[in-house]
């Protein structure tokens, strides 16, 4: 669309890519932010590229619980007296009574489910479903040629596509399953991040041997519903460690995740980085919480007492290869303890090797030169997540995860999403207050959805 075509259409203060908890957190800080008025509202609209809201789906298995308190919501460390808090979700829901005769800070993964659909429902205004963002594209309007807007690509469900126009971007598009390198998912091979439903599509009474591969939680979690829903199936578990390592939660190495803690990984030495690295790594990475490892070992304790296994451990082990062919799958093991192999089949064979962040620069592409990166290679974030440009831009692009790097372990969690959300849109108000002031006016802003 050409700059005189674009007169008419509306120019949103932000647009949000990916509608997951970090960008509903923001959808939500925007609204209540004290600078939106309806006479000037914050105007934000975020696009999704599911056909509905949805929070890992296929790895809703039953009894897993969060692992974080259900006080680490949309928006409670942000504003308490928000009424998108779990509080006030159990409180719609009639629940809040038995909640508290609970007395659990740990919901099941369901009922946080049920709590962020709630959310995306009283935000449904806010967010086109089935829209994939594609591309990123700046605009320069003043006379100067600085780019002082951006163009975001949606291509839609039903396969046409539409551009909206924004002065901010927020990424906040999460991360991608990691399998190991040449392997391939298909329907007998599958990661943990579309379990599930990889799971209802085959019929149980086929799958007589199963293999997990991986020692963090989804591992563990997968291991166990399957142990349990295939009655009749021989389970393996490949791990590469001796044994799961436990998830660290205590107190003290919780801090870790404290909004304050991002100030002191920011700013902190490189040495200081480190050692949030070095010493912090397993409350998150690889490991598993207790009662899950307590409830794997309990059914492999009760296999010895009634003499009979079908749920085994290789550990020191990982997979180096997987042959493929019909309804076969070959998986070859490697025993890190003395490098011998070992070749399975299996009828069905589930990674829960993990995540890998994604490079922003996918969908910024040739506009990504405009953006400093680090000697790593990493793209330099300001403090307000805001990417730090080579030279000034008047338009700005947000990061909400992928930023370890620059903030810390919580970047790709739950625990500090109301407080960044609550900081970014400090800063877009805060921007938008200068301009206002340096132009004069209030400068143009939309009032309803592209
Ligand atoms: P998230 O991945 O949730 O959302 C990103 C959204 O962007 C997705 O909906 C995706 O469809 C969309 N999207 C991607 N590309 C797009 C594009 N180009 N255009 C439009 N939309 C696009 N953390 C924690 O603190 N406590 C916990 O209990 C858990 N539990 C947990 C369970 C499981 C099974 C996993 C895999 C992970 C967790 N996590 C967690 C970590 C997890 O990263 C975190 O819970 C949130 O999902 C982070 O929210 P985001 O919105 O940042 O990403
Ligand atoms: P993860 O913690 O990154 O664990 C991946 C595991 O796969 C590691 O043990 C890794 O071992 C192993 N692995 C990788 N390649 C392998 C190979 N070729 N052979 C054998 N093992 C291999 O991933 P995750 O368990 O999916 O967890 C990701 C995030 O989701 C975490 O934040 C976690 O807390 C969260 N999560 C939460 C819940 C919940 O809330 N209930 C449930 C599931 C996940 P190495 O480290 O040695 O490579």
């Amino acid at each position: 669309m050409g700059i005189s075509g674009r007169r008419d259409q509306e120019i949103y203060d932000v647009v949000g890519i990916g509608f997951g908890p970090s960008n509903m957190s923001l959808a939500i800080a925007l609204q209540e932010h004290g600078a939106s008025t309806p006479q000037h509202p914050v105007t934000s609209h975020f696009f999704e590229r599911q056909p509905r809201f949805g929070w890992h789906r296929n790895m809703l298995l039953p009894s897993t619980t969060m692992q974080i308190s259900f006080l680490k919501d949309l928006a409670t460390f942000r504003n308490p007296a928000s009424r998108f808090s779990f509080v006030s979700y159990l409180h719609a829901s009639n629940r809040l009574v038995q909640f508290v005769n609970n007395q659990d800070f740990f919901p099941t993964r369901q009922e946080f489910h049920q709590y962020l659909e709630w959310a995306a429902a009283g935000l449904s205004d806010q967010v086109t479903y089935g829209a994939e963002v594609t591309s990123i594209r700046p605009v320069a309007e003043s006379g100067d040629g600085t780019p002082d807007l951006l163009e975001i690509s949606v291509r839609h469900g039903d396969g046409t596509t539409g551009v909206a126009v924004a002065r901010n971007v927020v990424i906040s598009t999460g991360l991608v399953p990691r399998m190991p390198q040449d392997v391939a998912a298909d329907e007998r091979v599958w990661h943990s991040s579309e379990f599930l439903s990889k799971f209802h599509a085959q019929a149980p009474q086929e799958l007589k041997s199963v293999a997990v591969v991986g020692a963090g939680q989804s591992a563990a979690e997968i291991t166990r519903f399957l142990y349990d829903a295939l009655p009749h199936a021989q389970v393996r578990a490949v791990i590469p460690s001796y044994g799961y390592s436990v998830a660290d939660d205590t107190p003290f190495a919780n801090q870790v995740f404290d909004p304050g803690a991002v100030d002191e990984y920011y700013f902190g030495t490189e040495r200081a980085r480190d050692a949030f690295w070095r010493y912090h790594r397993n409350t998150n990475y690889s490991v598993v919480d207790a009662d899950v490892i307590r409830a794997l070992y309990q059914r492999s304790y009760d296999e010895q007492v009634r003499g009979s296994r079908r749920l085994h451990f290789r550990n020191l082990t990982r997979v180096t290869k997987v042959e493929r062919g019909g309804d076969e799958t070959r998986v070859v093991l490697r025993s890190l303890l003395d490098d011998t192999t070992e070749e399975l089949a299996l009828d069905a064979l589930v990674f829960a090797t993990g995540y890998d962040g994604v490079d922003p620069a996918r969908l910024l592409g040739d506009f990504d030169r405009n953006f400093q990166r680090d000697t790593a290679g990493r793209h330099r974030v300001e403090r307000d997540y805001r990417l730090v440009p080579v030279s000034e831009l008047a338009c700005g692009v947000y990061l909400q995860g992928g930023t370890e790097h620059s903030h810390g372990l919580s970047s790709a969690l739950l625990s500090n999403i109301a407080v960044r959300s609550g900081e970014i849109a400090d800063s877009i108000v805060l921007r938008r207050t200068e301009r206002e002031l340096e132009s004069g006016r209030p400068v143009e802003t939309a009032s309803s959805a592209a």
